[in-house]
């Protein structure tokens, strides 16, 4: 089978995890990266073995030999830096948050089918077997009626402006950076958007947001109760609650790699997906599938449910009266 060329644009941690996760995959190979500057990106391709390495973006977006590129960039780039690769005809996969509003989500998904390229968040928790399996549990009705999801997803992070969690300038907050993990996972396994979204946000003295409670309200009155938090060690947990029973992924939920069962009165199920690496490679594979079968979009994430959840984080973030310096920006 030949193989599929990957493009790495940026250097920094994820876009490492990913690259190393990336030898999990047979038929991918990563030929190129490219950096803002040629210096990171030769330490970067020589620490990972990648032939060909761009002192830009724009060089890598117009390298002939990548056939798709992952996007690691602060939140802020992620809507730039992937229509210049659409542009350039390449397939793209984009980290997670897709961008920091939905007014970004709408150009890129435009890109998407002007160019008529492929492209995907990289929400990587719904490609994990564990979580199929949870998607199982769920459609053949062993929980009955899902009512309540609840999930939590903190870090403790470094609190300074020149960490992208943090820098409002860069899409910093725990809305973007880990309350996707959670709203994301609610909006997975309700396979709907909110019909309302409720709760509190703190605003920290560097303006993005330190933590964060959403409830949002789906059909017939069934609830997500999500937390997010940069500064606050908390557990990283999900449970999904029905009228029969009960799932639980423990921490880390949205790196799983098990699951239990509870149903009422009988002994309980466990499912267990030990993972290779950091577990990217998942994606990655759901990736290949999709270009394999000439998919403009992965069934397991649609462009239109990216759209979506970004526009819940743009009606929480406006309950809080929390804008991005770069809210307004009109991109092209
Ligand atoms: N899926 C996951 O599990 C996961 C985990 C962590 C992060 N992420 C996502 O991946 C993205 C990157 O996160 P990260 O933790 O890898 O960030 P990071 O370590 O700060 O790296 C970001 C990279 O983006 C490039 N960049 C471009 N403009 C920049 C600017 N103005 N300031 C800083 N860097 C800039 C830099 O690469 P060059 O210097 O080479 O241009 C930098 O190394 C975020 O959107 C994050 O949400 C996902």
């Amino acid at each position: 089978m030949k193989k599929i060329h990957w493009g790495i644009l940026s250097t920094g941690k994820i876009a490492g995890s990913f690259t190393e996760d990336i030898r999990y995959v047979p038929d991918a190979e990563v030929v190129a990266v490219g950096s803002r500057n040629q210096h990171t990106a030769e330490a970067f391709g020589q620490k990972h073995n990648i032939p060909k390495r761009h002192p830009s973006y724009q060089a890598l977006a117009n390298d002939p030999d990548v056939d798709v590129i992952y996007i690691a960039t602060p939140h802020a780039f992620h809507a730039e830096n992937s229509i210049i690769c659409m542009n350039a005809n390449k397939a793209v996969l984009c980290e997670k948050a897709f961008c920091i509003n939905a007014g970004e989500a709408e150009k890129m998904i435009l890109s998407a089918r002007e160019n008529n390229v492929f492209l995907m968040e990289a929400l990587v928790t719904r490609h994990f077997p564990v979580i199929h399996q949870v998607l199982d549990w769920i459609k053949d009705g062993l929980i009955g009626e899902v009512r309540i999801v609840q999930a939590n997803r903190c870090a403790r992070e470094e609190f300074t402006l020149e960490s992208r969690v943090v820098n409002p300038e860069l899409g910093g907050g725990s809305l973007l950076d880990l309350g996707i993990y959670v709203i994301g996972f609610s909006s997975m396994i309700f396979g709907q958007p909110p019909q309302k979204a409720t709760g509190f946000g703190f605003i920290g003295d560097y303006g993005s947001d330190e933590q964060g409670a959403s409830i949002l309200e789906y059909d017939n009155g069934a609830l997500a109760i999500l937390t997010f938090a940069l500064r606050t060690a908390t557990v990283n947990d999900a449970y999904i609650y029905g009228t029969d029973g009960y799932i639980k992924i423990p921490d880390l939920f949205a790196v799983p790699v098990v699951a239990t069962l509870h149903i009422n009165g009988q002994k309980e199920v466990e499912f267990e997906k030990p993972i290779r690496g950091n577990g990217l490679h998942y994606q990655v594979q759901e990736v290949h599938r999709c270009l394999r079968e000439g998919l403009l979009e992965s069934p397991r994430l649609p462009l239109e449910e990216s759209l979506q959840i970004m526009e819940t984080m743009d009606k929480i973030r406006s309950s809080w009266d929390l804008k991005y310096p770069n809210d307004e920006n009109n991109l092209f």
